[in-house]
């Protein structure tokens, strides 16, 4: 393979580096383009496009793969801490003892939100969407904080890190309570990351809380497999923020933002409505099925396709294992798994989605774990953007660390009209 690619425009052909990452995949690297050509490329929803390089996550959508820091995704969900896996994609390297305790204090030290913070949450009506609180608590947290402002503060950014990965868990739990009419619950410093959040959503003063320590199990793993998947809307979104050097609150409350919409984040949410509204109509999958096939419907079968992926995305078939395992813990089983494997038996059969290749994604199993787990559904996304934010973070640093980054600013094919004089109110026709 050559190092170099042509490009000829007009009359005018011009040599391309060709750059190879780690695993063999190829990039044209165009960043002289313009300069030496006045044109630029198009590429809608940035579907070709790398716009950085980075050593955190490799991703093989044909093949399912999925690796932090080189290492799978079935291993790390099998044997590793959420907190470990934070520590491996913003630091590079699984922690060594030392390194684990160190960054398990620091997240223990600052796990609780300043007393003027909780006073926020009665700001809001009782119908709001905790994810419009998280990014708000999130934005609002660098107030608190003015040393983490500069992001020439290298200090500071251990301990920016670790306040927000301890206190987004205390924000959610909170965003919870409020909305439930309860007390907050103070974080516990003697319970791991996960039986913390546990606690804090569950926990009441009036009573004992029974720590289900499967579900801490299975939280850890579902966190662990949303902690990272490279360059999506979200994390792009961060680096894109960040790329202005705007601080590490500001940064990681755009991604929150960005990680709510439904064909991102907020597909957890749709599928689990999207099951209901099956169930609530006769539970009848093949109708269903045939409606996200014709295109003039509008719906789509939420938790399916991706744009990475064209084989089963890897954290599905482990979180299906997980749901499975967690819903024969119920009292009763949950209708709503059983309508999940036949709607994903009818379309894995169904020539539409095999041509396509859309395959059952994060979030198509993920909603009923968290259903089991007594999470309300609009709290879904939350914990999405509880288990992304060490990729988010791991980013930003990436990209922060990096001497030769620059502001993102990318440029249009302008189609508007060409120069035309302005014409006086009373003139205009
Ligand atoms: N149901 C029915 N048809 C679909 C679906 C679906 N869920 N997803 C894609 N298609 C069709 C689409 O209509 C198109 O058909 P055609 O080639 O005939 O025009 C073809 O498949 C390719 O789809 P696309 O929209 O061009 O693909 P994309 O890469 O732009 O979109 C996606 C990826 C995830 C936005 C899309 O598959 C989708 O809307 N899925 C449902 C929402 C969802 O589950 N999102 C969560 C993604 S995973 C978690 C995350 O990353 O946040």
């Amino acid at each position: 393979m050559s190092d170099r690619a042509q490009l000829k425009i007009g009359d005018k052909t011009i040599d391309l580096p060709v750059l190879v990452g780690s695993e063999g995949e190829l990039g044209i690297d165009i960043s002289k383009l313009r300069a030496e050509t006045g044109a630029v490329t198009l590429d809608p929803a940035f579907v070709n496009t790398a716009s950085t390089r980075s050593a955190i996550t490799f991703l093989d959508g044909e093949k399912g793969i999925l690796r932090y820091r080189g290492i799978p995704i079935e291993q790390l969900a099998e044997n590793a801490t959420f907190v470990e896996v934070a520590y491996l994609l913003i630091y590079g390297h699984l922690p060594k003892q030392t390194e684990l305790s160190a960054f398990s204090e620091l997240l223990t030290r600052h796990s609780m939100l300043h007393e003027d913070m909780k006073r926020f949450f009665d700001g809001y009506p009782g119908t709001s969407h905790p994810m419009a609180i998280l990014s708000a608590m999130v934005a609002s947290l660098s107030s608190f904080y003015p040393a983490a402002l500069s992001v020439k503060n290298k200090q500071e950014i251990d301990i920016t890190i670790g306040r927000l990965i301890s206190k987004l868990r205390t924000i959610a739990c909170y965003s919870y309570k409020k909305s439930m009419g309860q007390p907050f619950v103070y974080p516990k410093n003697s319970l791991s990351y996960c039986a913390n959040f546990l606690n804090m959503m569950f926990s009441i003063p009036a009573e004992t809380y029974e720590m289900d320590e499967d579900l801490v199990k299975v939280l850890n793993q579902l966190l662990i497999l949303h902690a990272d998947h490279e360059q999506n809307c979200s994390t792009s979104t961060v680096r894109m923020v960040g790329s202005s050097q705007a601080n590490l609150f500001a940064s990681v409350a755009a991604g929150i933002l960005a990680l709510w919409g439904p064909l991102h984040g907020g597909a957890n949410e749709e599928v689990l409505e999207m099951l209901q509204g099956i169930s609530d109509d006769g539970g009848d999958v093949k109708k269903y099925v045939e409606l996200a096939k014709k295109k003039d419907s509008g719906f789509r079968l939420m938790g399916f396709g991706h744009r990475v992926y064209k084989n089963y995305d890897p954290r599905a078939k482990i979180i299906k294992r997980a749901a499975d395992k967690v819903t024969k813990k119920m009292k009763e089983p949950d209708p709503l798994l059983e309508i999940a494997y036949r709607l994903e038996e009818a379309a894995l059969t169904d020539s539409y989605f095999v041509d396509r290749k859309l395959y059952p994604n994060v979030d198509f199993y993920s909603g009923i774990i968290y259903r089991a787990m007594g999470i309300p559904t609009n709290m879904f996304t939350v914990m999405f953007a509880i288990g992304r934010l060490p990729g988010w973070i791991a980013h930003w640093k990436e990209m922060v660390d990096d001497p030769t980054t620059k502001i993102m600013r990318p440029r249009q094919i302008y189609t508007g009209p060409t120069e035309q004089p302005f014409v006086p109110l009373a003139k205009r026709g």
